[in-house]
């Protein structure tokens, strides 16, 4: 069975073809990142300009790369159903992705399928082959290559920690769709404090890879930044960490809390930043992984995965390989950023559990969409 997924929730317009929900036939994701880098977070208007100019070339893309003699007509054939992400996200994305789904759904008559965006970066993690022809992607759009796919697909219980620009959250899967939220932040995710903390330290966005790279010259120990208590021993609060990343940078300074954090760049010096950025990444991260492994020695899950954007980070996977008795089946850095072949994995298991098709006369977008 071979799915065409289609993401747009962000800044990422994505389409990729997956078979059996593990196989990835193609994978193309073009972006718009470039242009929100000058005001330092992603410009809602500017993406889905952006979506509606790439989103007919990427699908076009993905099925491209899927099929060896790709015909623009008779490839869709071989394709048994659409995914879309239908939320969370930017209202104006989410609606480039769902009125292009709805519309090929209705003109080529296959099943569509609605994808939460937050529960589809788990399946990211259910991605174990490669095929031929994505090895040599050559295209316009952002180029990906030699994958690192997990081994094997995950076995349920899995616990899943979840963590990307807009969520944080601790998951517990029972099975595909039955699972429990054990925990998530009250505030910033975990992705926007690396956002925000790389605008005050006057390093470019998106601030993970960013804060990291500042981060390996620095020395982790310097600064003493709080952990949050919080009163749900699973919940997250990434608020407190960001301000006192804030009050450290203007005591480095010789200022107080009353200094404008948009003139603390210019005043700090690299090793400062550094520090400053080394100290962060250690907390941020190590609240994470105290918590996973809380849950972890609760709930003894078969399988543990990590999910979203910030599970690229290396300083997340070498904190948990060296607290965790378990070796881990880490998926490539690539799949944890925004893709659409994640979507198609989700929508390959909505299939297999039996759940009913999104009319395609009517599926609306959800912004707001939790898990
Ligand atoms: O999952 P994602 O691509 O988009 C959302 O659904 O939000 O996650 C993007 C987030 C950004 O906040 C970015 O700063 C963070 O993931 N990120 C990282 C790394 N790469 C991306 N955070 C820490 N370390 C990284 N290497
Ligand atoms: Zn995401």
């Amino acid at each position: 069975m071979k799915i065409v997924g289609i993401e747009t929730s962000c800044d990422e317009t994505a389409a990729a073809v997956v078979e059996n929900g593990r196989l990835l036939l193609s994978n193309v994701v073009a972006s718009s990142m470039e242009m929100h880098k000058q005001y330092g977070g992603v410009v809602p208007e500017i993406a889905a300009r952006s979506h509606i100019e790439l989103i007919n070339p990427v699908i076009e893309q993905a099925l491209a790369e899927a099929f060896p003699n790709y015909d623009p007509g008779k490839s869709w054939e071989q394709i048994d159903a659409i995914a879309v992400t239908y939320g969370p996200g930017l209202g104006g994305s989410l609606l480039i992705g769902v009125m292009t789904a709805r519309t090929l759904a209705i003109v080529k008559n296959k099943p569509l399928y609605a994808v939460n965006h937050v529960e589809a970066h788990v399946y990211a993690n259910f991605l174990t082959e490669i095929g031929e022809k994505i090895k040599v992607q050559s295209s316009r759009f952002k180029q990906i290559s030699n994958y690192k796919l997990s081994k094997t697909v995950p076995e349920f219980p899995i616990l899943a920690l979840v963590v990307s620009g807009g969520h944080t959250q601790l998951v517990l899967f029972e099975d595909h769709f039955n699972y429990k939220v054990l925990g998530r932040t009250g505030d910033d995710a975990v992705g926007e404090a690396y956002d925000k903390v790389a605008k005050i330290l006057g390093l470019p966005y998106p601030g993970g890879p960013s804060v990291e790279k500042f981060a390996q010259k620095g020395d982790s120990l310097k600064y003493k930044l709080p952990k949050a208590k919080m009163p749900e021993k699973y919940d997250f609060s990434y608020s407190g960490l960001k301000t006192a990343v804030l009050r450290a940078a203007q005591t480095a300074i010789g200022e107080d809390y009353s200094f404008p954090s948009y003139q603390l760049a210019d005043r700090l010096k690299n090793a400062q930043k550094a520090d400053l950025a080394a100290s962060f990444n250690r907390v941020a991260m190590e609240v994470l992984v105290d918590k996973t492994i809380l849950a972890y020695n609760e709930f003894a899950p078969k399988s543990l995965v990590i999910a979203g954007g910030v599970a690229a980070s290396p300083e997340l996977r070498e904190q948990i390989s060296q607290r965790l008795p378990i070796e881990i089946d880490y998926t490539d850095t690539k799949l944890c950023t925004d893709n659409a072949a994640m979507i198609a994995t989700n929508a390959y298991y909505q299939i297999q559990t039996n759940k009913p098709a999104a009319n395609p006369k009517t599926l609306e977008i959800n912004p707001s969409l939790q898990m």
